[in-house]
């Protein structure tokens, strides 16, 4: 398709683009920060780590880029206490119309420096690529997803950028968690036909560049990593969430009588099927964490874990 990166990012960043517009995910699709707080809680334990790694700092920030509709950061605002919620500044980054957050700072570009944490979550997909059939010639493609004849592919390189620079502005970690794909499976041909999706209210649909829906592609997490390069991790959501989140009360499984034991139950009955949707392992589970310590050792972070196997 002739300039398909064009397209695409006219279709949703353009005048009538489809986030210019201010759709957003909540709209149209489910995505984990709207699924409950559990998220932003594993994050402020990993925020805490990034902390007391800087040396508790007296300004701490959190940076939620391509915010959407901010519920990341919104969440991560109210929840955090103690003496970090008065060095914490929460920044929510968005090209879409800004969105009054109590102590949320929205913008619309990636601040210059980032003293703490700032997270990616399926922003990176987002993100437009060229959309090619092989053969075809990129430097990319030679290193990343070799194609052959008739094989479709996104050029990843407009993500690696993205992804180098965000983390060459930051001082602490920088985390991108989003669905995608590894250079083995890529190799393998698992996907013949590319990642290039299109969703409207909830739905997959044939893909039009009219800004009537979100399009997006799988993303190349691998080739991301080593385009910011530096210490980083590449985990599953399933693992790294088991590690940051408490485990769930230990009597979900069985109710007692009295109305508060009750109500008790019910609640970590809810939070133990919300985090359940979010280590789901055909689901949200399966969607890549890549962390980067930047003045941080990554193994202060998280500790060893398997591999991600999208
Ligand atoms: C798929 S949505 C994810 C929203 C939210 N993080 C969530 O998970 O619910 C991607 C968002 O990234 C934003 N975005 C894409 N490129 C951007 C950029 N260069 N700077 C700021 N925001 C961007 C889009 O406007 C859109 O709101």
């Amino acid at each position: 398709m002739e300039d398909s990166e064009g397209a695409w990012r006219t279709a949703l960043y353009g005048p009538q683009g489809f986030f210019t517009r201010g759709s957003i995910p909540a709209d149209h699709f489910r995505t984990a920060p709207l699924i409950g707080p559990e998220l932003a809680e594993a994050l402020l334990v990993l925020l805490d780590r990034v902390d007391a790694g800087l040396g508790r700092p007296p300004r701490l920030d959190f940076v939620d880029v391509g915010a959407g509709g901010g519920e990341l950061a919104a969440a991560v605002r109210a929840l955090a206490g103690g003496p970090l919620a008065e060095r914490l500044h929460v920044t929510a980054v968005d090209v879409g119309p800004p969105r009054a957050l109590p102590g949320v700072a929205w913008v619309r570009e990636l601040p210059a420096t980032v003293h703490g944490l700032l997270v990616g979550h399926e922003w990176l997909d987002a993100i437009p690529c060229p959309l090619v059939v092989g053969p075809h010639d990129d430097p990319w493609l030679a290193r990343w997803w070799p194609l052959g004849p008739g094989r479709h592919a996104e050029v990843g390189s407009t993500r690696d950028r993205a992804w180098a620079d965000a983390v060459g502005r930051v001082r602490g970690a920088a985390l991108a968690v989003d669905y995608g794909h590894r250079k083995e499976d890529r190799v393998a041909g698992r996907y013949p036909e590319g990642t290039f999706a299109a969703y409207r209210d909830g739905r997959r649909v044939p893909p039009v560049f009219d800004g009537s829906c979100d399009l997006t592609a799988h993303v190349a997490l691998d080739a991301c990593a080593d385009a910011a390069g530096g210490d980083w991790v590449l985990v599953s959501q399933r693992d790294a969430l088991a590690a940051l989140l408490p485990p769930p009360h230990p009597d979900a499984s069985r109710p007692t009588r009295t109305r508060s034991a009750g109500m008790a139950w019910l609640d970590a009955a809810a939070r133990a099927s919300r985090v359940a949707e979010l280590r789901a392992v055909d689901g949200l589970g399966s969607f890549g964490w890549l962390l980067h310590g930047v003045g941080v050792p990554v193994s202060d972070l998280l500790p060893p874990l398997p591999p991600w196997r999208p």
